[in-house]
C-alpha cells in the first residue's frame, strides 16, 4: 500500500482547551482522568484516539496502526486546561462535588486539580432554570458579553503560551429554543445580541465568540449553540471547523447499535420504551420540562433517522417511541437506563428485547470529550471548517447542512470517521466491495 501524499504536520507547542461548564460533572472526570493518565496511573479507556486502531491497505497487508500514530495528534502532556463556570470553585472541590471518582482517585490528582479555576461564566437563569449562578458576567449586553469571552480565550492564549485552543461546551442543557429568523444571517444574528433577543442563548454567544477567535468550538450539549445558520455560515467563512450536539454516551448509544441491527434483519419494530433515572446536577437540570425538551428533541429523532419509515412502511411505519428522564437523587451520576423494545417477525409474531444498562454519564462522556478535542484540533490543522460530520459518531443529534439526512447507525460513523483519516492522510479508504472482489480466488 502507498502513500500519496504528506497532508499533515505534525503539532506544534500547546493546545489550550478552553471547557464551558468546567466545574461540571463531565469536566471534571475528563480533567482527573487526564492526569492521572499522565501519572500512569490509568489508562485512556474509553478513548478511540488513545486505544483505536485503523486498518490501512488489505486486511493481508496486517497494518493497524494506532490511530495516534497514524495521525498527528496532540499528546496529552502538551494540553492545558481552563474554561468557565458560573459557580467559583477550583476543580479539585467540583469533582468531590460532582461525586463521580473515588476521594482515593481523587486525592491521586489533587494539586493539578486545584490550580485549575474557572473564568466567569456568560449565564442566564432564564435558559437554566434549575441553575443559580454567582459567578457570572453582569455588564453589558450580550453583545458586550460575547466580546468580554473572546477577551478571555485572548488572555488565556497569551498566559499560557498556546499554539492552538479547542472549545468545548460541558455546561448544563439549556431550554428549547426553534431555530428562527435571528438565527438566519450574521447580520440578524449580531443584532439580535445588541438588542438582548431572548431567543440568544448563552451558548450561541461562546460558539460565536470561538468561531471569531478562530478557535474550533464543540458542543455536547443538545441546546442549539453553534446549529444554527448563521453561526454554521460564520465558521465557514472564518475557516473553524464545529461539531455537535449532545454527547452520544448512554441510551441513544444503545440505540444507534440495536435499530440499525432490526433494520439490517428487516425486523419490525412496534414500540420503544426509553426510561432514565439519575440523579446528578445534570438530572436535576433536565427535570425542567423546557431543558427536558431540549434533550427530548435530541433523543427522539434518532429512530426515525435510521429505521427509513418511509423506505420500510411495514416494518416502522406505526411504532410509538417514548423517552423519559427522571430525577431521582440517590443514585447521582449512575444513570440507569431502561429500554423496553417491541418487534415482530416472521408472520408478524411479536418478541421483546429489554436492556438495562447500569452506567456511570461521566465515564462514559469523559473519553469522548478528549477525542472530540484531539481530533478537532487535527481537524483545524487540516483546514477543514464548518460542520465536521465526520464526528457524528461522537453525537446523538449530529449537526447537519439543512438538506441533508444526518447519518446515526454507530459503525457507519465509524466506517466514515476512520474512512475522513485514511484519505486526509492520503491512503485509499477502505472499499469492502473492492476487498471482497480482490479475494475471489480466479
Ligand atoms: N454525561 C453524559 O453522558 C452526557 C451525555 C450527553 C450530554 N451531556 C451533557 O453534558 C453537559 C454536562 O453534563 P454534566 O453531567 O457534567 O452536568 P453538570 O451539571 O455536572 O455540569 C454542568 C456545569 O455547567 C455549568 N454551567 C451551566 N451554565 C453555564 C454557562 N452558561 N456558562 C458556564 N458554565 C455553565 C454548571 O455550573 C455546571 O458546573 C450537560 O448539558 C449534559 O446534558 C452529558
Amino acid at each position: 500500500m502507498e502513500k500519496r501524499i504528506k497532508s499533515i504536520e505534525n503539532p506544534e507547542g500547546k493546545l489550550g482547551v478552553l471547557i464551558v461548564g468546567l466545574n461540571g460533572a463531565v469536566s471534571t472526570t475528563f480533567l482527573a482522568g487526564v492526569y492521572s493518565i499522565l501519572k500512569g496511573l490509568s489508562s485512556p479507556i474509553g478513548s478511540l484516539t488513545q486505544m483505536g486502531t485503523i486498518r490501512i491497505g488489505n486486511r493481508d497487508d496486517n497494518f493497524f496502526p494506532r490511530i495516534k500514530e497514524f495521525i498527528p495528534l496532540t499528546e496529552l502532556k502538551d494540553l492545558v486546561f481552563g474554561g468557565w463556570d458560573i459557580r467559583n470553585e477550583n476543580c479539585y472541590e467540583s469533582s468531590l462535588y460532582a461525586g463521580v471518582l473515588s476521594k482515593e482517585d481523587l486525592a491521586k490528582v489533587k494539586q493539578e486539580l486545584e490550580i485549575i479555576s474557572p473564568m466567569k461564566g456568560v449565564f442566564d437563569q432564564f435558559y437554566v432554570k434549575r441553575l443559580k449562578g454567582d459567578f457570572v458576567k453582569e455588564e453589558g449586553n450580550k453583545y458586550e458579553k460575547m466580546l468580554m469571552l473572546r477577551e478571555d480565550i485572548k488572555r488565556f492564549r497569551k498566559e499560557n503560551d498556546l499554539e492552538r485552543i479547542v472549545i468545548i461546551w460541558c455546561a448544563s442543557t439549556e431550554i428549547y429554543i426553534p431555530v428562527n429568523g435571528v438565527h438566519r444571517d450574521i447580520d440578524n444574528l449580531i443584532s439580535a445580541m445588541r438588542n438582548n433577543h431572548p431567543d440568544i442563548s448563552p451558548s450561541m454567544l461562546y460558539a460565536y465568540a470561538a468561531i471569531s477567535e478562530d478557535v474550533p468550538f464543540i458542543n455536547g450539549a443538545p441546546n442549539l449553540s453553534c446549529d444554527v445558520p448563521a453561526l454554521i455560515q460564520f465558521s465557514k467563512e472564518n475557516s473553524v471547523p464545529v461539531a455537535g450536539k449532545d454527547f452520544k454516551t448512554g441510551q441513544t448509544l444503545m440505540k444507534t447499535v440495536i435499530a440499525p441491527m432490526l433494520k439490517s434483519k428487516m425486523l419490525g419494530l412496534s414500540g420503544w420504551f426509553s426510561n432514565n433515572i439519575l440523579g446528578n446536577r445534570d438530572g436535576e437540570v433536565l427535570d425542567d420540562p423546557e431543558s427536558f425538551k431540549t434533550k427530548e428533541q435530541s433523543k427522539l429523532s434518532v429512530l426515525n433517522y435510521i429505521l427509513q419509515p418511509k423506505l420500510y412502511p411495514e416494518l416502522y411505519s406505526e411504532f410509538y417511541h417514548k423517552v423519559r428522564i427522571n430525577y431521582y437523587p440517590p443514585r447521582g451520576d449512575d444513570k440507569e437506563g431502561w429500554d423496553n423494545i417491541d418487534i415482530f417477525g416472521w408472520m408478524h409474531y411479536p418478541m421483546q428485547i429489554k436492556i438495562d444498562f447500569l452506567c456511570k454519564d461521566s465515564i462514559l462522556a469523559a473519553p469522548l470529550v478528549l477525542d472530540l478535542v484531539l481530533f478537532m484540533d487535527f481537524a483545524k490543522r487540516y483546514n477543514f471548517s464548518g460542520i465536521q460530520s465526520w464526528l457524528s459518531f461522537y453525537f446523538k443529534s449530529p449537526i447537519h447542512k439543512e438538506n441533508d439526512i444526518p447519518e446515526h447507525d454507530l459503525f457507519i460513523q465509524l466506517a466514515k470517521l476512520k474512512n475522513t483519516l485514511r484519505a486526509t492522510m492520503g491512503f485509499e479508504v477502505v472499499s469492502h466491495f473492492e476487498e471482497d472482489r480482490n479475494n475471489i480466488d480466479v
